[in-house]
């Protein structure tokens, strides 16, 4: 049986961190689990366009969520919380009201920066948006990846012991479908 993850990068940027992180873990998915990995270039969220005409790249964002049997979300910090381009991402995933395709589904919650820091504020915080949809947060060790600036190599994370360890989150996210 296979199992199908989401990616999302929480930056938009073509250099990014966060890509470059889901780019290592496709890398190293072990048989049966395959990733494939979306940007979250999407309209402003506005409720006056939050209908069933609302922009076709919502419509697919949101067709790929409920596709998924499990999303991954690696997000950066930006201003000690997570970047507007993913909280606005989260916004549009978590509508219809009592219908979002995140309802329920696992998600696994990993932060990163070039400080040690890793960008536990956004980790956070990304956390609490997920419990309100309800999400099925992923529980256990948190994945927290700091000075991630000496951990990429040719634009994927390359770090063994990172690897190994966000790689045994996903065993524990693919086991949660
Ligand atoms: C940052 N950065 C940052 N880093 C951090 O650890 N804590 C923070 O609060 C912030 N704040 C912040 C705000 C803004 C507007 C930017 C552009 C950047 C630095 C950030 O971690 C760095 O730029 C990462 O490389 C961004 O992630 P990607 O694009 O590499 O995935």
């Amino acid at each position: 049986v296979r199992t199908k993850l989401l990616g999302l990068p929480g930056s938009l940027r073509s250099n990014s961190n966060s890509l470059a992180i889901l780019r290592g873990l496709q890398d190293g998915l072990p048989a049966g689990v395959s990733m494939d990995i979306r940007d979250l270039r999407l309209p402003l969220y506005d409720q006056d366009i939050d209908t069933p005409d609302a922009p076709a790249e919502v419509h697919a964002f949101r067709q790929a969520i409920a596709e998924a049997d499990g999303v991954v979300i690696v997000t950066p910090e930006y201003n000690y919380g997570m970047p507007g381009v993913l909280k606005n991402a989260l916004d549009w995933a978590s509508r219809p009201y009592g219908k979002s395709a995140l309802i329920s589904k696992p998600v696994l919650v990993i932060s990163n920066s070039p400080a040690f820091t890793g960008g536990v504020r956004a980790h956070q915080q990304v956390n609490d948006t997920l419990l309100a949809l309800p999400a099925k947060l992923l529980a256990g060790p948190q994945v927290v990846v700091g000075s991630v600036g000496e951990k990429i190599k040719d634009g994927k994370l390359a770090d063994e012991a990172v690897l190994k360890f966000a790689l045994s989150a996903i065993d524990r996210l693919s086991a949660a479908k």
